[in-house]
């Protein structure tokens, strides 16, 4: 039976904390889009089909067709900066877009004006800005950021919200006491407890407010069980963390491949250069140690070593980000894989991604607002795992380990789908095209 989910009317505000590369890129696409300028390439609800029913039906609509997603005519975008640029100044400065295509939607990106930011640099090391909110405690910083959230609302006259984190990368931190319920939380923010980061009081703040929370950065945020017991509490969709582009997308598409034909590894190293912002961040030990813990999960999550020791239980896994500023957004990554096949033959494979990371991130967020809004609507609350496809470390129910494949999280993502709209879940058997029992 389908679920009952309230149709997408009205206007969606998409909340963005962190108005910098790939906010902007993915603002200034979305603009570009609806006056038919450009594309939606890459973005799975606008462009993503799903299959229904038997291979014979030839059922494939849109996924788009099959669920109501907010129509992209119906967002209305706004969000916070430690800097006062608008987008349009912001997207210049960050020189993802070129010039010109920037210019066609000009007035629109102008208008989008950030608010003040809840920043510490203890927690970003790198960067200082003005327009940051000064107030005694975190407490009050989280009260603020609600009144934000709402007057934006208001102000807008829209149906309802969402918010993806795109905001820098902030020191790594463990989960400790204060992050262990709603209760140490908030005793936490009114004693201005050191352990609790700008990131946390935006994600506590917008599920206060009834707005669906996403987090694309790789700091601990939504994954603490203070949030996500207030997310149940609230009854608010979360997800996270850390959006999977360029050299993890990879290796989550490569690493199931090499396991699915039980081929060995000895070692895997991966190195970038970055020259934006993010790059900037990441130089710093604190905010690249989150990173770091981000990317390297992913391999050991696919391969498992402890079910094929043999193959898998002694390779070398080595990540490196150095920032490199003529590159810009512009990432080059390199990947050096040794693996070994039949008999212990050792072979190389290199792979070399001149990719672009604000271009494969922006239509993870425009998928991420649209989905985790669908989510609201069909009242599906707390950890929304079938968005795995989306996170580098996808975030899952407490004792479960996180699904990292790319194609089971696709999998995952479509029978989620299918499931919503009472469709039949698919799980390719196909038994009765051949046989009668
Ligand atoms: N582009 C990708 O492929 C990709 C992939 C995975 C994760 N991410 C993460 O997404 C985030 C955004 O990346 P980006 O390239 O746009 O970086 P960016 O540096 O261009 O933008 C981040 C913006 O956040 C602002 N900011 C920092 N702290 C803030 C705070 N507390 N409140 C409000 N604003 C704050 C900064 O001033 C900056 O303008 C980063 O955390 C990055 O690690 C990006």
């Amino acid at each position: 039976m389908a679920r009952k989910i309230q149709p997408a009317q009205g206007k969606l505000g998409v909340l963005l904390p962190g108005l910098g590369a790939v906010s902007t890129t993915f603002i200034a696409g979305v603009l570009r889009i609806r006056k038919g300028l450009s594309h939606p390439i890459g973005s799975l609800t606008q462009w993503g089909t799903i299959r229904l029913g038997k291979r014979t039906e030839n059922r494939v609509p849109r996924i788009n067709q099959l669920v109501s997603l907010a129509n992209l005519q119906d967002l209305v975008f706004g969000g916070w900066d430690i800097f006062e640029d608008n987008c349009f100044e912001a997207a210049m400065r960050a020189g993802v877009l070129q010039k010109e295509q920037l210019l066609e939607v000009r007035e629109e990106l102008e208008a989008i004006k950030p608010m003040k930011a809840v920043f510490s640099r203890d927690w970003v090391k790198k960067l200082d800005g003005p327009n940051v909110k000064q107030l005694a405690t975190k407490w009050d910083q989280a009260q603020a950021l609600i009144d934000d959230i709402h007057g934006f609302i208001d102000t807008n006259r829209l149906d309802r919200a969402v918010a993806v984190w795109c905001a820098s990368t902030e020191v790594h931190t463990d989960v400790g006491p204060v992050h262990q319920s709603v209760e140490a939380f908030e005793k936490g923010l009114k004693e201005n407890h050191e352990s609790i980061s700008p990131a946390m009081i935006y994600a506590y703040a917008h599920l206060m407010a009834g707005v669906p929370y996403a987090n694309g950065a790789p700091n601990l945020a939504l994954d603490t069980p203070a949030l996500v017991e207030l997310a149940m509490d609230r009854k608010m969709p979360i997800a996270g963390k850390d959006f999977k582009t360029g050299q993890t997308l990879m290796k989550t598409i490569l690493a199931p491949g090499l396991k699915a034909r039980l081929l060995g590894l000895n070692g895997w190293y991966s190195t970038n250069i970055l020259g934006n912002r993010d790059g900037e961040v990441l130089d710093d030990p604190g905010s690249f140690k989150s990173k770091e813990v981000s990317k390297l999960s992913v391999l050991e999550m696919i391969l498992q070593a402890d079910k094929y020791p043999e193959l898998y239980g002694k390779y070398n896994h080595k990540v490196r980000i150095d920032y490199y500023p003529p590159r810009g957004d512009n990432k080059e990554g390199w990947d050096n894989i040794d693996l070994f096949g039949w008999l212990g033959y050792p072979m190389q494979m290199k792979i070399n991604f001149l990719c672009r990371d604000s271009i494969l991130a922006a239509p993870i967020v425009l998928d991420l607002a649209l989905f985790m809004d669908l989510a609201r609507r069909a009242d599906m609350y707390g950890i929304q795992e079938w968005l795995s496809f989306y996170f580098k470390s996808p975030q899952a129910a407490a004792g479960l380990y996180p699904e990292h494949d790319l194609f089971i999280q696709m999998q995952k993502l479509k029978n989620t789908l299918r499931h919503m709209a009472g469709e039949e879940l698919i799980t390719h058997l196909g038994w009765d095209y051949y046989y009668n029992d």
